[in-house]
């Protein structure tokens, strides 16, 4: 943040070009900490948390994966060097799932006017969500919706996919949100 503070407009009614208001800092500041640095930490320590403590076989095959990679030092685990690893990618996916790290229910307000969701009216600023870790742990979406199988992200054509997942709605999967305000830190 420290760049930033020292750009600190001394009057917020009129900040001069090059300067920002407190309060623009203190939103932003939200921002940075809470959504940039949190969510990825809590993302990270949870499947750490679900890979030690869950069926030995998907840490196996994560090691595996991450140590057939060809990596030699640790500069070589990069974004894109990364994205090729399909268990890799299925473990952070069943993570985000099963444990979303904004558990909140991601509110709006209802337009003036309402507006029609689902085939039922809401009335106008009536506060509405959507809350992931309830979509993402839904019967009618994942089998066996509590436990922790990475295997469901995987591609149909991959010898580690399981079959007895084939019913699952991946499309529910939406950790980074939908529509104009998504995630800028999502893919
Ligand atoms: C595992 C990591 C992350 C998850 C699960 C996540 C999840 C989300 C979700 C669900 C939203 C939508 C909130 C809503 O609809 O009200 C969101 C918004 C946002 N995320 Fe992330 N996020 C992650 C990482 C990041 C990172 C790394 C950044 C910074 C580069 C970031 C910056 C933001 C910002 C600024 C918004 C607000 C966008 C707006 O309101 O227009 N997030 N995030």
């Amino acid at each position: 943040m420290e760049p930033i503070l020292d750009r600190i407009s001394e009057n917020s009614n009129h900040p001069s070009k090059g300067t920002i208001t407190k309060s623009e800092v203190l939103t932003n500041g939200v921002a940075v900490v809470i959504a940039n640095s949190q969510l990825g930490t809590i993302a990270v320590t949870t499947a750490i948390y679900l890979l030690s403590s869950g069926d030995p076989r998907c840490f196996r095959r994560l090691v595996n994966e991450v140590r057939s990679a060809g990596f030699q030092t640790e500069a070589d685990i990069r974004v894109d060097s990364t994205q090729s690893l399909p268990y890799l990618n299925a473990v952070i996916n069943e993570t985000l799932r099963l444990h979303h790290p904004t558990p909140g229910s991601l509110p709006r307000i209802a337009p003036d006017g309402g507006i029609m969701i689902d085939g039922h009216f809401v009335p106008r600023d009536t506060v509405v969500g959507v809350s992931l870790f309830n979509i993402h742990r839904r019967p009618e979406n994942f089998t066996s919706p509590l436990e922790f199988h990475p295997e469901r992200f995987l591609s149909k054509e991959d010898e580690r996919y399981d079959l007895s997942l084939a019913n699952d709605r991946l499309d529910a999967f939406q950790p980074f949100s939908m529509g104009p305000r998504n995630c800028i830190g999502g893919k």
